[in-house]
C-alpha cells in the first residue's frame, strides 16, 4: 500500500508529480482558503506525510490525532506553526526549507527597505489618485539610502545576504546577533555593536530573528524611543517580534519615520488595523520568498525530504534530529 500524502493548499504541480510517484496523494484544493481545521484533523490521522504551510498551526492537539505520520514537511524556512516538542515526543520528523529562498527573501526585504524610504507607493497612489498637479521641490521627498546605516537585528543566512546588497548600496551595516560572525565581519564588512547602540545609530533597522519565544515582542516601546526620528523599521521575518501597537505609537509620535512591513502578528492582517491607516507604513502580504522560481524549488526540496522520512531516511532539512 502506498504512504498517504496530505498537502494543505495547491503547490507548484511539479513537487505534486514528484509526490505522487510512489504516495497516494490528497491535495486541499483553494488556493486562496487556508485548509480548515476538521478537515485537517480528519486527514492527518490517516496520513504518513503532511506537506504544510506557515499559516497552518500544527499544535500538540492536532498532532495527538497523528497515529501514522512520519513526517510534516513544512513549505517555509520558519517553522513556528509547528509545535516541535509535541512532533519530536511522538517521533514525527519535522522539516523546512532553508538556503533556498535566502537571495529572494533579501531581495524583498531590500525592495521593502527602498519603497519606505522613498516613499514608493505613496507615490503612485498620488498620481492615480490625480493629485500630481506640479512638479514641486519638496514633493514626496523621502530618505536617503547610500552612506546610510542599517542595522540588521539577526544575522542568520538571510541577513548577510541583505547586508550585501547594502554593502553595494554605499550603506555603512552594523548588526547584532546571539553570537558574533567574525567571518561575515570580514568577508561582508560589517560591524558588530549591541542592541542599543543598534538602535541608537542606525537609519535603517531590519529585523531578520526567528520567532521564538525568546524573541516574541522583541521590539517594543522602549527600543522605538532609542531609535533616530529619521528611523525606518523593516519587518520581513514574522509579525509577534515587533509590538504592533507601541511602533503605531511610535509612527503617530514621530519617534521614528516609517515602517516597512511584509508580515504581521495576525495575517492575513484585519483592514482595521490601525497601522494600515498611515501612509508612512509600507504593507506587503508576506511575499518574502514569493518569486516563481523559488516557490518551486521550495516546493521541490520539502517534497523530497518528506519522500525520505516517509522512507525511513534522513531528511536534509530535519530541524528535530
Ligand atoms: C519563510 O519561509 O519562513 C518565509 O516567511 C516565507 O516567505
Amino acid at each position: 500500500m502506498k504512504p498517504k500524502v496530505f498537502i494543505t493548499r495547491q503547490i507548484p504541480e511539479a513537487a505534486i508529480r514528484k509526490l505522487e510517484e510512489t504516495c497516494e496523494v490528497a491535495v486541499w484544493k483553494y488556493e486562496d482558503i487556508p485548509v480548515p481545521r476538521d478537515v485537517l484533523e480528519k486527514e492527518i490521522t490517516e496520513a504518513h506525510g503532511l506537506f504544510c504551510m506557515l499559516t497552518d498551526s500544527i499544535d500538540a492537539a492536532l498532532i495527538q490525532k497523528a497515529n501514522k505520520l512520519k513526517v510534516i514537511s513544512n513549505l517555509a524556512v520558519g517553522y513556528n506553526n509547528i509545535d516541535i516538542e509535541a512532533a519530536s515526543e511522538k517521533g514525527i520528523k519535522v522539516t523546512n526549507t532553508p538556503g533556498v529562498l535566502t537571495e529572494t527573501t533579501a531581495d524583498l526585504t531590500f525592495a521593502l527597505l527602498m519603497a519606505t524610504a522613498r516613499r514608493i507607493t505613496e507615490a503612485s497612489d498620488f498620481l492615480r489618485a490625480g493629485d500630481w498637479k506640479t512638479w514641486s521641490p519638496m514633493l514626496l521627498t523621502g530618505q536617503d539610502i547610500y552612506n546610510r546605516t542599517l542595522g540588521i537585528i539577526g544575522l542568520g543566512r538571510i541577513g548577510e545576504a541583505i547586508a550585501r546588497r547594502a554593502i553595494g548600496f554605499n550603506m555603512n551595516v552594523v548588526y547584532h546577533n546571539r553570537s558574533r560572525k567574525p567571518e561575515a565581519e570580514e568577508s561582508i564588512g560589517l560591524t558588530y555593536v549591541s542592541m542599543d547602540e543598534l538602535l541608537q545609530t542606525s537609519d535603517y533597522v531590519c529585523i531578520m530573528t526567528p520567532y521564538t519565544n525568546e524573541t516574541k515582542n522583541l521590539i517594543h516601546a522602549e527600543h522605538f524611543k532609542m531609535m533616530k526620528e529619521n528611523a525606518i523599521l523593516i519587518n520581513t521575518a514574522r509579525g509577534g517580534i515587533v509590538n504592533e501597537k507601541d511602533l503605531y505609537d511610535a509612527l503617530i509620535n514621530g519617534e521614528i519615520w516609517a515602517a516597512g512591513l511584509d508580515v504581521f502578528e495576525e495575517e492575513p492582517v484585519p483592514l482595521d488595523h490601525p497601522l494600515l491607516t498611515l501612509p508612512n507604513v509600507v504593507t506587503l502580504p508576506h511575499i518574502g520568498s514569493a518569486s516563481i522560481s523559488t516557490r518551486s524549488i521550495m516546493a521541490e526540496v520539502a517534497a523530497s525530504d518528506l519522500l525520505k522520512a516517509v522512507n525511513g531516511e534522513t531528511p536534509v532539512h530535519l530541524v528535530n534530529p
